[in-house]
């Protein structure tokens, strides 16, 4: 795998069914972990990790994920006459000037892998990060995409992050079997999606950070059905390694299951805990919510 990585990938075009109602018409994408949504912090990720094209694979439900990230003229000017030039910083900064947004519409859920493969005509032949927003990622140093991109240049290999989980969550994940695992990144010798515990390789579970070769798109053109009678990246990438490196890469971080509510609730606070001007009132409401709760 050679070039640079440009071009993020988004697949937001999931139900997110565990936040109903909320999720009847918010967005998932949407939901906010303090004062911003988690689309916000998977872009800010993208962008730090040097991605100048963003790519969202919508549906036609998620208007609110490209209405987000457009100009919002009124709202500026009304900010503007107030003299509130923090918050129009706010929503001018949600993408720079350099960056481009494309939005690219998934007009069946046919899953994960096909998400990705609607991408396929503005990423072309390059290779592409692709980050599942409801997957946040903490970290007081470099990004997790960042991080991966920086061992995708230089290894020139595709790169999945993981992370470690208990055996009984095995079959909410990709997971992986590994060879020559040194430092935080080894090969990878198999790939298989959402296995029982009994039958999971290791207890090495994909994250939603992907650095993925263009070659990935014949692949998934060519990928039938799969767990959950999705087309299911997992699939093509178990079919890349018969043909190149894969590396599978603990990354440096805290990562959040945004797509549940405790990984919500618990992202809420971590990043609560880490504002300057909301960490003091944070602790003391907690303390006191845990004693009236005891
Ligand atoms: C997707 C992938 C899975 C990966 C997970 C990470 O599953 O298919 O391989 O481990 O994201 O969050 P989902 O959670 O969308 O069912």
């Amino acid at each position: 795998m050679t070039g640079r990585v440009r071009c993020a990938v988004f697949p937001v075009a999931g139900l997110g069914t565990r936040f109903l109602p909320a999720t009847k018409t918010v967005p998932k994408e949407m939901l906010p972990v303090v004062d911003r949504p988690l689309i916000q912090y998977a872009v800010d990720e993208a962008i730090e990790a040097g991605c100048d094209t963003l790519v969202f694979v919508t549906n036609r439900y998620k208007h609110a994920v490209a209405d987000y990230f457009d100009k919002a003229y009124e709202l500026e000017q009304k900010l503007e006459k107030a003299g509130k030039f923090e918050a129009l910083a706010d929503i001018r900064d949600v993408l720079p000037r350099q960056v481009r947004a494309v939005f690219v519409t998934q007009t069946e859920a046919l899953g994960l892998g096909h998400a990705v493969l609607c991408a396929r005509p503005v990423v072309g032949d390059q290779p592409f990060a692709v980050l599942l927003p409801d997957d946040l990622i903490w970290n007081r140093g470099a990004g997790a995409t960042r991080q991966l991109v920086e061992l995708a240049e230089r290894e020139g290999a595709g790169v999945v992050a993981v992370q470690d989980v208990p055996i009984e969550q095995t079959r909410s994940y990709g997971i992986v079997a590994t060879r020559d695992f040194t430092g935080r990144h080894g090969e990878i010798s198999a790939i298989v999606e959402k296995p029982k515990p009994e039958e999971a390789p290791s207890t090495l579970a994909v994250v939603g950070r992907y650095v993925l070769p263009p070659r990935i798109f014949d692949l998934l053109e060519a990928t039938r059905a799969g767990t959950g009678g999705e087309i299911q990246l997992t699939d093509a990438i178990a079919a890349l390694l018969s043909g190149g490196r894969m590396l599978a890469y603990r990354f440096e971080g805290r990562r959040f299951d945004c797509g549940s509510r405790m990984g919500l609730i618990e992202a809420t606070l971590q990043y609560a805990l880490e504002d300057d001007a909301l960490a003091e009132p944070t602790r003391t409401l907690m303390r006191a919510a845990l004693s009236a709760t005891r």
